[in-house]
């Protein structure tokens, strides 16, 4: 596997590659992202991923700073995943100069994660054009853990007509349901065992949606009031279309339920979807 940290050298070593997959992470990676390298397998004769924490995505009062880096480590799951290139550059090759050009996404930026984090979607859109603008690849995979992220991406590779097939992946879990995720590290103990209850929350939801409940604000309300209670402070529980993150009317039958909550300092989020037939 090679560890290459200019776009000079990433040109030179992906000059011949006819079929090429990209995975873009942050780093400090765990089983959702080596569950990404291993979707991409099968589907493209090389494998890249790129590192590279991106301070446009970030607000001024977020965990830039104390994101955890771990380049050591995450190249050596890379190699054992079978990755061939991990492009890990530092933000002097990716910023040169400050970004003034950016990627400014359809009003879907502005609802949820956008409404808590203005700013957050142009950054990673911007990012991840400029990724798939280096790397060139013929496919690239995204979590639906990050699942508005993954529909801003989805809408701007159609919208601006890139070659490139984004194929989406479905969120890994521990073993108690949490969703895999860098930030968990920030829990401590106590906190790691009441992280749960969110996707507890989201999963109630859906499963009563699936009995029959159509009341989405009732539903919404009852497991914010429940989270609350449990010394949670929500952003957000939201029942929504799959298709656009707009509130679904009585028939609709593609859902997704999302939510956004503190635990202490840790910020959380996770969403499950939900398919009526
Ligand atoms: P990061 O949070 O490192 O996530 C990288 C990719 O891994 C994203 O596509 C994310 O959705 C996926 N992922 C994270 N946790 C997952 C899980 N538990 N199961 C499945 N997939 C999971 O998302 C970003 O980085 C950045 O915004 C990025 C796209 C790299 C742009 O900077």
């Amino acid at each position: 596997m090679d560890v290459i940290h200019t776009v000079a050298e990433l040109r030179a070593r992906l000059a011949d590659e006819r079929q090429v997959a990209l995975v873009p992470t942050m780093g400090n990676l765990h089983d959702g992202h080596i569950e990404l390298i291993q979707i991409a397998k099968p589907r493209a004769a090389c494998l890249v991923a790129s590192i590279f924490v991106n301070r446009l995505q970030f607000g001024p009062a977020e965990d830039f700073d104390r994101y955890p880096r771990t380049l050591a480590t995450d190249c050596e799951r890379l190699s054992q995943a079978g990755c061939n290139v991990v492009f890990a550059p530092d933000e002097q090759e990716v910023y040169p100069e400050p970004q003034e050009y950016t990627v400014d996404p359809s009003d879907i930026q502005d609802v949820l994660e956008g409404a808590f984090r203005p700013g957050h979607f142009r950054g990673v859109a911007t990012v991840v054009l400029k990724l798939f603008n280096m790397v060139q690849p013929q496919i690239a995979i995204f979590g639906k853990k990050d699942y508005q992220q993954y529909l801003v991406l989805r809408e701007m590779v159609k919208q601006l007509a890139l070659p490139i097939e984004i194929i989406p992946a479905e969120t890994v879990r521990a073993p108690d349901g949490l969703a895999l995720s860098s930030r968990n590290g920030y829990l401590s103990a106590q906190e790691r065992i009441e992280s749960i209850a969110l996707f507890n929350q989201i999963d109630g939801i859906r499963q009563a949606l699936l009995g029959g409940r159509r009341d989405y604000g009732a539903l919404e309300s009852e497991a914010t009031g429940c989270l609350n209670a449990r010394g949670w402070q929500i952003d957000y529980v939201a029942i929504r279309r799959q298709s656009d993150l707009r509130e679904p009317g009585p028939d609709s039958r593609a859902l997704v339920v999302l939510a956004a909550a503190r635990l202490g300092k840790t910020r959380l989020i996770d969403n499950v979807e939900v398919d009526m037939s």
